[in-house]
């Protein structure tokens, strides 16, 4: 579906199109076709209010592409992925499937509480025949030991083997009464060391018209079914406490050991980079 155009997928069931949701929005601003007339017309407002929204995203997704593709070259054949969202370009299992030989194998756990990221995942997964070795499960991530004792996550992932946790984009739709920290432990505790875990999270920038530009996308996603909480550079680092921090550390999205020159983007990109941190750790014997 292209910006402008007002046809939408048939919804599926438990899909609630009065209200925007964040991975429908999130959908079009990658240029998806999984979101609906109610989703497109918030995210025309979002980039008028903050024009940032669509490079800012796929610097997000390319952040969790470099992040998947490190921790393969680091032996990790096990990732959980929570928050996947509507599956677009450059999911994890593709990511997956186009970096490792093919006579490696690797197993993926996509989780999302959206209905149309759950059906979207399930689809495409069954059409491109992928099942035996990745599944959706739909579940509120907030809920660690359902997605861990899920007998799809249990049929997938080996606790006793490495796993790379990911929570890319998503904990920002969490609560400080959910407490962030607690949720994260509550996986980290389950996993072996060797494991990783790889987040992003959006933040206010210091520059205050970018600053202005970020409160008022939040400020618009109260109105939707996941409101955002931007948190400062020092807590989302805290996070990593207790894990072995990998190099670069806590940067912004583009800094994250880029494949490309990240000190020459085109100046939209430049303007788009500091709205969100980012960082991979791994957990130690
Ligand atoms: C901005 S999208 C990010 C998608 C993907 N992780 C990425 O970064 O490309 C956020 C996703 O998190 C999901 N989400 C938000 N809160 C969640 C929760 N408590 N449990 C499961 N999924 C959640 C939303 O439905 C949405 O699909």
């Amino acid at each position: 579906m292209t910006d402008g155009e007002d046809r939408s997928p048939e919804a599926p069931p438990g899909v609630d199109l009065e209200k925007p949701s964040a991975a429908r929005i999130y959908d079009w601003y990658l240029g998806g076709t999984q979101n609906w007339a109610v989703d497109r017309e918030f995210g025309r407002k979002i980039e008028q209010l903050w024009p940032h929204a669509k490079h800012g995203s796929r610097h997000n997704r390319q952040f969790m592409n470099r992040a998947v593709r490190a921790a393969l070259d680091a032996g990790i054949r096990q990732f959980i992925d929570l928050g996947s969202g509507v599956p677009t370009v450059g999911n994890v299992h593709e990511v997956v499937r186009d970096h490792l030989p093919e006579s490696e194998h690797a197993s993926v756990v996509y989780v999302d509480f959206e209905a149309v990221a759950a059906a979207h995942a399930r689809l495409i997964l069954e059409r491109e025949g992928a099942t035996d070795w990745a599944a959706l499960v739909q579940q509120d991530m907030r809920h660690p030991n359902a997605i861990l004792n899920d007998p799809e996550t249990q049929r997938l992932i080996d606790l006793d083997q490495p796993v790379c946790l990911l929570m890319i984009a998503v904990l920002h739709f969490v609560g400080p009464d959910d407490r962030p920290l607690d949720i994260i432990k509550a996986y980290t505790d389950r996993l072996r060391a060797g494991s990783w875990l790889a987040l992003s999270h959006m933040t206010v920038p210091d520059d205050p018209e970018a600053a202005a530009g970020v409160l008022r996308f939040a400020e618009q996603y109260k109105s939707t079914a996941n409101p955002v909480w931007l948190r400062p550079r020092e807590e989302i680092a805290s996070w990593f406490d207790g894990l072995d921090l990998l190099e670069p550390g806590v940067t912004h999205l583009t800094d994250w050991r880029p494949d490309f020159d990240a000190d020459n983007l085109p100046p939209r990109d430049l303007a788009a980079k500091p709205f969100a941190w980012c960082g991979v750790a791994e957990k130690q014997a």
